[in-house]
């Protein structure tokens, strides 16, 4: 029997779930487990955050501390089930003490996350956070990109504010939520969401 496209695709993600677990060359594996991702393959939004933290290292799944709840909650809020998306990070393991990723841990991790979009294709990343959209738009600036589509590798890009950073400011979490709500746009390549600035390098969208 042939088998169908989304077996295909989850065990090509296995495969390389096992490949990660595998190399010893990968930094902070001394430290910490493997947060490789978890959700929906098919549901066509990838959210990409940072690096796990302490709860994320414990139950090796992204996002599931105070930022994760926050993300679950505005998941929620467009009406999606967290499982009807999938999440990630840049980073699969936690860096000590929650300190910031490395430049050479960020690099190290690139061609196993390059792995993880190209085989789950999905239609839009949601970067969340400076570092994460620093990685697919390296001149961009969260402050003034936030909430504005971008086209980079040739993926559709809509950056964020990270969920940790809201948690420590009010207002912060009103632009994330106003930031959130175009996400189900993006999604289906609405022209009709405000265009972004310019970037020398990075091509808008829409
Ligand atoms: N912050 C992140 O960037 N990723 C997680 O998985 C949890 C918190």
């Amino acid at each position: 029997m042939e088998a169908r496209s989304e077996d295909i695709k989850q065990a090509a993600l296995d495969a390389l779930q096992g490949e990660m677990e595998a190399d010893h060359s990968l930094p902070l594996r001394d430290t910490a487990n493997l947060v490789f991702g978890e959700g929906d393959i098919h549901g066509g939004v990838m959210f990409v955050g940072e690096a796990p933290g302490m709860n994320e290292d414990r139950l090796r799944r992204p996002f599931v501390g105070r930022a994760g709840q926050l993300l679950d909650t505005l998941i929620a809020d467009l009406g999606w089930r967290r499982e009807e998306v999938y999440i990630t990070n840049i980073v699969k393991r936690r860096p000590p003490e929650n300190r910031d990723p490395l430049p050479e841990e960020i690099v190290a991790y690139e061609p196993y996350l390059t792995r993880q979009i190209d085989i789950i294709d999905p239609k839009l990343i949601v970067t969340l956070g400076r570092f994460s959209m620093n990685y697919f738009a390296p001149k961009a600036k969260i402050t003034r990109d936030h909430g504005h589509p971008l086209f980079a590798d040739g993926r559709r890009i809509f950056p964020v504010y990270h969920p940790a950073a809201a948690l420590r400011s009010t207002q912060m979490l009103m632009v994330l939520r106003e930031d959130f709500k175009k996400i189900p746009k993006m999604l289906a390549g609405s022209p009709s969401v405000d265009l972004p600035p310019a970037f020398p390098e990075q091509r808008p969208l829409f």
